[in-house]
């Protein structure tokens, strides 16, 4: 028995799945998938094949019109229910018939209320880390990649989308119903493999991008990203060929828990972004800049999970910088350093969380969730960067996805790549210690500008008084407006509080970087004004990002507290499982007062 991932019961030295076929059948009454999961293992194969599995309902293994012997090992915490087939000889199809559990967590069911539309319900998946297995029985791990197609039954009225190509659709199996078609030709790991279903309407962005929303959003998501075949262009000049053929946008409704995700050919979107003036994209240059980073070099397991986001941070700011110049790159490093200085200051400088290579045997993948891989690993990158000088590493970094593409590293082999392309690099930097050490290394790449200095001891100074005129203050973008706030003592007077509402027009703002920022200044300091709005937000948006700091503000002062209970008590049925976790982490926090 060899289990290289410590979270997933994939056994290296059983037969490994090649490509898959699906047909799920959604079912919004009972809130369940009916699935029928046809594994192709590519060569005829015999005896055990352990896949994961999370609260599904197993109810037919069959194999060349036989059944197959299974059996369903009790459940584990984290890994959920290991299913054990045993594969008579010469098995090259195994077709598994099988029922999602309605808490599925891949899954979060909207009923129509949680909607914009108000209409229609609406289905969303979010498979990674290691959630796939409550969709689908899988070797849920990324080592294992596999080219799916799939066949969705919805009813009539909605839309589907997948991480797939679409290849048409054929009335359904039932009246009321139609089957949508997909087609995955690339082999994907199965955290990316991506389902929704709504009211979806879509709005063409260029020859080779779309994007879906519901009918009400449609329009704005179709102005923000007007700018995305732009971003595309710019990526492919950085890091070479655009590989999926199509690059489309899902806006999902307020309660998706991340900001973005990568899911291949089909980026899912926090409706958050849409601030109506494009000042939010750099999460599409994200989630885009995955496509060659993360989806065609992918991490081995959640251990190496740095090399997945770290380098898509350093990319994302690559295409920022190429995009809107030094000035925005050094805001976005700025911005990304108070992330990662919240981070490590929740698990603690000495946590092993703190660590790039991390060891995550009996760790829940969403609970390690941090900043930590992403801009530790970022700026870890860039220190590679400045000492190989940015020509050599630029080569460096497409041979190095020329080299692994449609493969999933480790740490280790990653670090054998660097020495065979940039020899001594690694040691020049320290390399170890970034990434086996914890906290972060005291040399550290730092990022300046001018107008980000400015920013900065503007903000410091006030304490002592010091104000942004009118005009200085008209004259900010919205990221200058984000870093001024993120510099800005976390407490004030309520007088402070009004003035700089009033002086700069917060509590009005649909840039969530900036009204969420505001909010948590405003509600830690206790002032009541901001308290509706504190609740509509909280109501609205499920984002985990804004959840945590607005609900661990509110735990600064009595009355805050309480306004937390009562909120959280009304939008919990709204939000997804994964945000409900976190606020209650943070809740528990608070104590008994
Ligand atoms: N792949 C992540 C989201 C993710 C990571 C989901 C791990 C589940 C487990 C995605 O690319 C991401 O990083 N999203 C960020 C965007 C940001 C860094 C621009 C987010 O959601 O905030
Ligand atoms: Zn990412």
């Amino acid at each position: 028995m060899a289990r290289p991932d410590p979270h997933s019961y994939l056994d290296a030295d059983q037969p490994r799945v090649r490509a898959l076929d699906l047909a799920l059948d959604v079912d919004f009454a009972r809130r369940v998938v009916a699935g029928r999961v046809t594994l192709d293992l590519g060569a005829p194969a015999a005896g055990a094949l352990d896949l994961d599995t999370k609260g599904l309902q197993v109810r037919a293994v069959v194999a060349g019109g036989a059944a197959v012997p299974f059996a369903l090992a009790d459940e584990e915490p984290i890994l959920g229910r290991r299913l054990r087939l045993d594969l008579p000889d010469g098995t090259r199809r195994v077709v598994i018939d099988y029922e999602t559990a309605p808490d599925a967590l891949a899954l979060q069911w909207l009923s129509p209320e949680q909607t914009e539309g108000k209409r229609h319900p609406f289905l969303f998946s979010q498979c990674q880390a290691i959630h796939a297995r409550s969709l689908l029985p899988c070797q849920d791990s990324p080592t294992v990649r596999t080219p799916y197609h799939a066949e969705v039954t919805i009813p009539e009225a909605l839309a589907a989308v997948m991480s797939a190509g679409p290849a048409g659709d054929r009335p359904g199996p039932r009246p009321g119903t139609r089957t949508w078609l997909f087609e995955m030709p690339q082999p994907i790991p199965s955290y990316l493999v991506a389902l929704a279903v709504g009211d979806l309407a879509s709005r063409d962005l260029s020859h080779r991008s779309r994007v879906w929303a519901e009918p009400e959003t449609v329009e704005a998501a179709a102005y923000e990203f007007g700018g995305v075949e732009e971003m595309i262009v710019t990526a492919e000049r950085l890091f070479g060929q655009y590989p999926w053929d199509r690059y489309d946008l899902l806006v999902l409704p307020p309660s998706f828990p991340y900001g973005g995700m990568e899911n291949p050919r089909m980026t899912f979107l926090t409706p958050t972004v849409l601030a109506g003036d494009r000042s939010l994209v750099d999460v599409v240059a994200h989630e885009l800049a995955h496509s060659w980073t993360g989806n065609l070099v992918t991490n081995a397991s959640m251990e190496h999970f740095w090399l997945n986001e770290g380098f898509t941070v350093w990319a994302e700011r690559r295409i920022v910088e190429a995009l809107h110049g030094p000035d925005a790159l050094a805001l976005a490093w700025s911005v990304g350093q108070k992330a990662l200085d919240g981070s490590v200051a929740r698990f603690g400088a000495d946590s092993p969380l703190t660590r790039l290579r991390t060891e995550m045997r009996g760790v829940d993948p969403d609970e390690a969730f941090s900043s930590i891989p992403y801009e530790k690993g970022a700026r870890f990158v860039v220190a590679l960067e400045r000492a190989a000088g940015r020509e050599a590493f630029d080569r460096f970094v497409r041979e190095y996805i020329a080299r692994f593409r449609f493969t999933s590293i480790t740490t280790e082999r990653f670090l054998e790549f660097l020495e065979e392309g940039l020899p001594g690099v690694a040691e020049r930097v320290g390399a170890r210690r970034w990434l086996y050490d914890v906290g972060m290394p005291e040399d550290a790449p730092v990022f300046r500008s001018g107008a980000l200095e400015a920013l900065t001891a503007l903000a410091e100074g006030f304490a002592t008084g010091a104000r942004p005129t009118p005009e200085q203050a008209a004259a900010w973008s919205p990221s200058e407006l984000l870093v001024y706030l993120q510099h800005l003592p976390r407490q004030l007077d309520h007088r402070a509080c009004a003035e700089l509402d009033a002086a700069l027009g917060l509590s009005g703002r649909g840039n969530h970087e900036i009204l969420v920022e505001w909010l948590t200044i405003a509600a830690g300091s206790d002032y009541e004004p901001v308290f509706p709005r504190v609740r509509e937000v909280l109501t609205r948006v499920g984002r985990m990002k804004y959840l945590r700091p607005l609900y661990g503000a509110l735990g600064k002062h009595d009355r805050t507290r309480r306004l937390a209970r009562e909120v959280y008590a009304a939008a919990r049925p709204g939000y997804h499982v994964l945000s409900r976790r976190v606020v209650e982490s943070v809740m528990e926090a608070y104590g008994v007062a």
